[in-house]
């Protein structure tokens, strides 16, 4: 049996304008799969590199990295959901962005009552990549409460998480962002200090924040604007984690530098390592649901929009107007 299901999509790489409205059929859940009603869908600057080619897709490829809803069909072997329940997921590939959807389980988890579909949404691929960044991802000396880390983009949707899981871990937790009520935000939600990068040389700002010192690890999914600064705000033998490139891609560069640096280490990372089995996304989801669920972290819807009105929503990511998550609503 078929079930029709609006799908934005893509049929060639370019700007928002390339995201139409297709009217597609979701089939059958196969073996390991679920098929999912979507009550929320969450915006990723993911969707974005997708859109744009910078990471290739099939095409036609439905767009999206991350939703909730309600089970509506279960496949053979899959034991942790059934028909009924209340789920979310992120990292099933890209296809979130339609009414219906069959996806692998796998990384599908089953929702806690307590936390409503659009938090769900805006919270999943987001909040998974805060919990493996800052607990999943450590520098060879530790990281301790009281320890100073950079999170730059903190006013973002992975950045509010960040910082709020961040305070809740002990760690003083350094911003940056993009305009003075931007640097605002991430104060509120934990950040011990807010550097707006567009005015101020943030490196330099690191260094008096901390007496000379530096800071023991840097979240940069900023990428290509950032990368150089970055390096300069390590501790010897800290740790470089770079996430993403919302500016552009880390150009290609020489391992002496590290040395140059005091030794430090570089890694990229990518949430799909860390959620790649059933049981490590679990865990992932539970931590997330636990630090929700007590309050220690708000998920901050600050943009909804229909699904039809996509086109907006990149364009309003893109131009950096955006501050915590963004979600679409079929
Ligand atoms: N590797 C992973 O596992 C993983 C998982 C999730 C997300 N990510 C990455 O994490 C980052 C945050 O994702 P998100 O979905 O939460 O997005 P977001 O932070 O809500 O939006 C991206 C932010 O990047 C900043 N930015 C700096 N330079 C930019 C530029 N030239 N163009 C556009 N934005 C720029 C902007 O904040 P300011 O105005 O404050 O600069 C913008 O708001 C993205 O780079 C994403 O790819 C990586």
């Amino acid at each position: 049996m078929t079930h029709p299901t609006r799908a934005i999509r893509i049929h060639q790489t370019g700007g928002p304008e390339q995201l139409q409205l297709d009217h597609i059929t979701a089939g059958e859940p196969g073996p390991g799969e679920v098929r999912i009603r979507h009550h929320a869908i969450g915006l990723n600057f993911i969707d974005v590199y997708h859109r744009t080619g910078l990471y290739p897709l099939a095409l036609p490829a439905t767009l999206g990295g991350e939703g909730a809803g309600v089970i509506e069909a279960v496949g053979d072997g899959v034991t942790h959901l059934k028909v009924g329940d209340r789920a979310a997921y992120a990292g099933a590939g890209a296809g979130s962005y339609c009414d219906v959807r069959v996806l692998p389980a796998m990384t599908v988890c089953r929702l806690p009552d307590n936390i409503a579909f659009d938090t769900a949404a805006a919270m999943m691929l987001k909040g998974l990549t805060a919990q493996y960044l800052l607990l999943g991802c450590r520098p060879v000396e530790g990281l301790n409460s009281g320890d100073h880390v950079l999170f730059h983009a903190a006013a973002g949707g992975v950045g509010l998480i960040a910082c709020q899981w961040a305070r809740h871990l002990g760690l003083k937790l350094i911003a940056t962002a993009g305009s003075d009520e931007k640097c605002a935000l991430a104060l509120e939600h934990g950040a011990v200090h807010a550097i707006n990068y567009r005015t101020e040389n943030f490196a330099q700002r690191v260094r008096e924040i901390t007496g000379g010192a530096g800071v023991k690890v840097v979240y940069d999914s900023v990428g290509k604007d950032t990368w150089e600064g970055s390096l300069d705000c390590l501790q010897p033998l800290g740790l470089m984690v770079s996430f993403g490139n919302a500016s552009g891609p880390v150009p290609p560069f020489s391992p002496a530098i590290l040395a140059a640096k005091g030794s430090i280490y570089v890694t990229r990372q990518t949430l799909f390592s860390h959620i790649r089995t059933r049981e490590r996304c679990q865990a992932m989801a539970d931590a997330l649901f636990e630090v929700v669920s007590s309050g220690a972290v708000n998920i901050r819807i600050d943009q909804r929009y229909p699904l039809e009105q996509v086109q907006e929503a990149h364009r309003h990511l893109e131009a950096r107007a955006t501050t915590g998550s963004t979600v679409l609503l079929p």
